[in-house]
């Protein structure tokens, strides 16, 4: 019944679902309060009552045809308001032509890689990644194309150069970082636009960056449009207002690229026949008003600095993360796989690195409350030590 590509993924896929199985499991044998989950980055917290207050207003309203039908891309003057922001935060001309409205991060990156991608075509991306690229890729014909980071888990842009061939055309980079939470650097943006200038074959640079707004440390996430030609932002408010089940999001063509109108046509079309039709319009409303809210990113810095600082002090290595929601350091032996069992033992839930492309590691969300983590790291120092034969 299953087709074989389907039963194929599931099998290969199931990292983060056979954690919460096994979490389900010790939860049960334990009691759930000798469990610490870290498995699932799914925002914890509410969304921000200025956002909850423009939800119900609207709801509230009698203005006609809100809950219609619209364009495809998305209310027009929705769009405006996100273009307005976007030429403010990177002094470049958008207009609601280049912004497309999405059902999500999620359907923002299916919309464009259906629309540039031709059976047998390649998406380069940066290891650790979004383990859905590979199967947004495939979706559309596509193969996914991994690229092992620099030791700070930066993009290698030398190694990125390698691993173009003739059928690349686009690369995903997505930071700040679900698994590591580190930001890309402009620099690195820089050398990747001189790379795309050398190639033969137009090739698009997609920004999946719905992390923007969770920094930490007084850090900027560069923007990518002003320093890459061919720019394509996806990105969704599903992180910076704590709301990804209401699915919205956009997708935005730089003024720059040569190619914007087309891509947005292409797009329009590519969302409507992927069922999505158009995003969901009381969200639409809701982030035209106040999209530029962002969720209190104090609570997830505490808990970033408990994390990071504990693990360090345990004598895990860990780069340390300057956004999102995530620590990812290295296990104390290779096989990550076997260290996240040993962590399971101690009751604690994690998911392997080799889920994120990058083996050797652990993802840690620290989408939890702050107790969770404070009484999940003696988990982590009993793990540690039993690596090394109980010593500390
Ligand atoms: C890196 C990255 N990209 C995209 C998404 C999808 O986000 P959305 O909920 O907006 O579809 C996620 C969600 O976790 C993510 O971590």
């Amino acid at each position: 019944m299953i087709s074989k590509a389907v039963s194929d993924n599931l099998a290969k896929a199931s990292w983060i679902r056979r954690m919460f199985e096994e979490g389900a499991r010790l939860k049960q044998e334990r009691g759930a309060d000798k469990v610490f989950d870290f498995t699932l980055g799914n925002p914890e917290i509410e969304p921000p009552p200025a956002v909850l207050a423009a939800a119900r207003r609207i709801l509230e309203s009698d203005a006609p045809h809100l809950h219609a039908y619209m364009p495809n891309a998305g209310q027009p003057r929705v769009r405006e308001a996100v273009a307005r922001r976007l030429a403010t935060a990177t002094g470049l001309p958008y207009t609601a032509n280049h912004v497309l409205m999405t059902v999500g991060a999620g359907a923002a990156l299916n919309t464009v890689l259906k629309a540039l991608l031709n059976p047998g075509d390649e998406v380069l991306t940066v290891a650790p990644f979004f383990v859905e690229y590979t199967f947004y890729a495939e979706n559309y014909g596509g193969r996914l194309v991994v690229v092992p980071p620099k030791a700070d888990l930066t993009p290698d842009v030398a190694r990125l150069e390698a691993a173009l061939t003739p059928r690349t055309r686009a690369i995903i980079l997505n930071s700040p970082n679900n698994p590591s939470g580190v930001i890309y650097p402009a620099s690195t943006l820089v050398e990747i636009e001189a790379l795309l200038a050398r190639t033969t074959q137009p090739i698009v640079l997609i920004s999946d960056e719905p992390y923007r707004a969770l920094v930490f440390d007084d850090v900027e996430v560069p923007q990518v449009p002003p320093l890459v030609t061919r720019a394509i932002v996806a990105t969704s408010w599903s992180k910076s207002l704590a709301i990804p089940g209401e699915r919205i999001g956009y997708l935005a063509f730089s003024p720059r690229m040569p190619e914007a109108a087309a891509l947005f046509e292409a797009c329009t079309f590519t969302s409507r026949v992927l069922g999505f039709v158009n995003a969901p319009a009381l969200w639409q409303w809701v982030v035209a008003e106040v999209g530029d809210q962002v969720i209190d990113v104090a609570p997830y810095r505490e808990k970033r600095d408990l994390m990071y600082e504990g693990l360090r002090r345990i004598g895990y290595e860990c780069v340390k993360p300057q956004g999102a929601f995530y620590v990812f350091p290295r296990t104390p032996i290779d096989d990550d796989v076997a260290f996240v069992r040993l962590l399971a033992e101690e009751g604690v839930l994690t998911v392997p690195g080799s889920g994120f492309g990058m083996p050797g590691h652990i993802r840690i969300s620290l989408t939890v409350e702050r107790d969770t983590v404070v009484r999940g790291l003696p988990g982590f120092e009993r793990a540690f030590r039993a690596t090394r034969g109980g010593r500390p």
